[in-house]
């Protein structure tokens, strides 16, 4: 029996969540799931948009589901990932059809360090404007090599490759580049190459297809998996894992959308792609595969929300992938 923490959280957060546990319910999955309270709904409620009570919910799952959050985000958020060491964030960029992508037929994954480069938040003030440091370990890029490496052998991926500006940025990226390589070491039978991010933002347009896990450092992760986003239909699609040693949260890459909120007109899709990133990280590959084959095959009969140009509610889209998913099952 595995626990699941699900925190639907603010605006389309929930109404996604509803969505995506309406089609886990159509499997026959060992899982508990146990609600939990974050966001600003919840801080009005509690004056903690984080309560202790669901950080020790989450800390004892096994796997959480999220929806969103709306302006107090980020104090959730990172507040989540420092406290439970969620090293990893995981960025799969895959075509769907009907989508509306700028390519078709892509498959790769963006494995961005999750915890330290500039974004520690060492800022200051000087005389003459403003410094902040950037903070690379030794330790933090071992681990998130490692991660690659091992999640493109589960995958089944051929190729690994490092992003980082090693030319410019000497001493951090010089060691992030090192730590690449002495961790490829141990993968002979996976290709291991680098590029600069630089160049990596013109081949992200210009041969997308060639990659297939690409791993780099807290600030190009961020920055490169908007760009890669965007070759295959946005914010919609788009899900994200933070993983750690012990748990993972998994949510779209989307807010709480509040112009849109309680429509039923959100498109459920990045959060449904999120709970496949859970079940196969939970190692329940063929469910996940179930998952997003009904998918697809809703996407393609162009039941879709109005964002991808459908005309279908969110909880239609939901039934849809359900009703699929039985035809498979039976
Ligand atoms: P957003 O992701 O909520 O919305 C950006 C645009 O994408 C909007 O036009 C929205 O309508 C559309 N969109 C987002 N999700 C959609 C979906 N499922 N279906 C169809 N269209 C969708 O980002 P925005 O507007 O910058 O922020 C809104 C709120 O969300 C803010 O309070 C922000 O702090 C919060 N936020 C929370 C995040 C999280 O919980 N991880 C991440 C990003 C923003
Ligand atoms: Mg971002």
């Amino acid at each position: 029996m595995y626990k699941i923490a699900v925190i639907p959280g603010d605006g389309v957060g929930k109404e996604v969540m509803d969505a995506a546990l309406h089609i886990l319910n159509g499997l026959d999955l060992d899982f508990e799931y146990e609600f939990a309270e974050a966001g600003d709904e919840c801080a009005e409620k509690t004056g903690d948009s984080l309560p202790d009570e669901t950080l020790q919910i989450i800390k004892d799952s096994d796997a959480c589901l999220f929806g969103a959050a709306g302006e107090t985000a980020a104090d959730v958020i990172v507040k989540l990932r420092r406290e439970l060491d969620l090293f990893v964030n995981l960025r799969p960029v895959k075509s769907l059809p009907g989508v509306g992508g700028l390519f078709s037929g892509l498959d790769f994954v963006i494995v961005r360090e999750n915890t330290e480069d500039l974004y520690v938040g060492l800022e200051e003030y000087t005389s003459e404007g403003a410094v902040a440091k950037r903070v690379i370990t030794r330790r933090a890029c071992e681990r998130i090599c490692k991660f690659a490496f091992d999640y493109a052998l589960k995958e089944n991926r051929g190729k690994v490759t490092a992003v980082h500006k090693a030319n410019v940025l000497k001493k951090t990226d010089g060691i992030f580049r090192e730590e690449f390589y002495k961790v490829a070491e141990n993968y002979p039978e996976i290709e291991a190459e680098d590029f600069y991010v630089d160049a990596m933002a013109m081949y992200l347009i210009r041969k997308p297809e060639e990659f297939e896990t690409i791993v780099t450092t807290n600030m190009f992760g961020d920055i490169l998996s908007d760009e890669a986003a965007a070759l295959v239909g946005g914010l919609g699609v788009a899900p994200s894992a933070n993983i750690g040693q012990k748990t993972g949260i998994f949510e779209p890459v989307h807010g709480s959308a509040p112009r849109i909120a309680g429509k039923n007109i959100a498109n459920p899709t990045a959060m449904i792609l999120s709970t496949t990133l859970m079940l196969k990280h939970l190692n329940k590959k063929k469910e996940a595969t179930l998952i997003e084959k009904a998918l697809k095959k809703t996407l393609k009969k162009g039941i879709k929300t109005p964002d991808l140009g459908g005309k279908h509610t969110t909880t239609q889209v939901a039934q849809k992938i359900r009703e699929q998913l039985k035809e498979y099952l039976s």
